[in-house]
């Protein structure tokens, strides 16, 4: 028996107009027809948890998260199988880190089980909304959020878990590879901060940063570390590896500032399957530079669940502009690319066990 009770859309979305939207979906504009829901109360904890119709929320504008953005979030995928069916990768992963996120807000955890329960029921009621295109997936967004009708500043005792899904294909669209902006100004995380949760207020910080880049004709911003200004960390939504001439790898270390990604996590795993030698370790924005221009570094790339493996081409700053390669997609970050999708969507087999199998 499922946690979630079962309540099906009376009105979905008609076949036709549903395939339509399947066509070219993007990232993020394509929904299904339900979504999971379960309410916590500080003493009766998590409660009525269902799969019910995508619907709009009532919300008091007095909700603690419109004040004081007690909010958290995951992103994962279901991924269409050569079977027809869809697996999820490492979700057990996804639900640890939604809990430590949980903590670092001063949030209620949410049960491991619940978690993958609603993440495993969403997708089996809406199986018909996945892209059958290569880099077509189910992404899935997990949050939870203050939902307490109060003004005092304390942590809520009611909260709201949802999960939406939604039907995308690339993250980022035409370019092989991005640009980035190295912004002086802003930082993303400091000492202490929530640099490694996953809470919104990260991402509404960053914006201006990545509005940044964009003026200056890049991609994306790339922050670096707060207290030395050195140090490089990641992107507003992807980590960071670096390619070296010998070889080897090289990813920034968590130490609280950034986020542990799990496709950061896999690659670092997968690289080291393919006998490269990865290190973690912190690399500074003028070795960067340096190394470009003396070809020691060789490629670069970005990663994480929306963007998967993408090759950066460029880095600009106040400083100046370097290429990285030929700026296109380098060998080595191709082979890492294909070797964690073939995992994902079923085409290669899974040593690691990060795959399940739910539809
Ligand atoms: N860093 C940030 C700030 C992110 O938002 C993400 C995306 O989730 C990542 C890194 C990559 O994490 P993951 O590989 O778990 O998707
Ligand atoms: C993800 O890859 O899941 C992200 O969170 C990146 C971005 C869409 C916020």
């Amino acid at each position: 028996m499922s946690m979630f009770a079962f309540e099906p859309n009376p009105d979905p979305v008609p076949a036709e107009e549903r395939a339509r939207q399947l066509i070219d979906p993007g990232f993020g504009r394509v929904f299904t027809d339900h979504m999971a829901i379960a309410q916590y109360d500080e003493g009766t904890g998590w409660h009525d948890a269902k799969i019910t119709t995508r619907q709009a929320l009532t919300m008091d504008p007095a909700s603690s998260v419109l004040h004081y953005a007690q909010e958290i979030f995951e992103g994962l995928k279901a991924y269409p199988r050569p079977n027809g069916g869809a697996a999820l990768f490492r979700p057990d992963a996804n639900a640890r880190r939604f809990n430590a996120s949980a903590r670092r807000m001063a949030m209620p955890d949410l049960p491991e089980e619940l978690f993958l329960e609603s993440v495993r029921a969403l997708v089996r009621a809406d199986i018909g909304w996945m892209p059958q295109r290569e880099d077509g997936a189910l992404y899935l967004r997990p949050f939870m959020f203050a939902s307490e009708v109060f003004l005092g500043v304390k942590p809520a005792a009611r909260y709201l878990y949802i999960v939406m899904a939604s039907a995308v294909g690339s993250y980022f669209k035409g370019a092989p590879s991005v640009s980035l902006w190295v912004t002086r100004e802003y930082t993303r995380a400091g000492p202490g901060g929530t640099g490694a949760a996953k809470c919104g207020g990260n991402y509404a910080t960053s914006l201006i940063a990545q509005a940044e880049a964009i003026r200056n004709g890049c991609d994306q911003v790339v922050f670096l570390d707060a207290v030395e200004r050195r140090w490089v960390e990641e992107l507003g939504g992807m980590n960071i590896f670096f390619v070296f001439e010998d070889g080897s790898l090289a990813t920034p270390p968590l130490g609280g500032t950034i986020l542990a990604g799990i496709t950061r996590d896999s690659i670092i795993t997968l690289a080291r399957d393919m006998g490269l030698q990865v290190r973690e370790e912190p690399y500074a924005i003028e070795q960067w530079h340096a190394d470009a221009e003396s070809g020691r570094l060789t490629e670069a790339f970005a990663c994480g669940t929306a963007a998967v493996v993408t090759a950066i081409g460029s880095v600009k700053g106040a400083e100046g502009e370097f290429a990285i390669g030929g700026q296109s997609v380098g060998p080595v970050t191709q082979r890492i690319r294909e070797k964690l999708v073939a995992i994902q969507r079923g085409t290669a087999p899974d040593p690691h066990q990060w795959v399940e199998e739910i539809a």
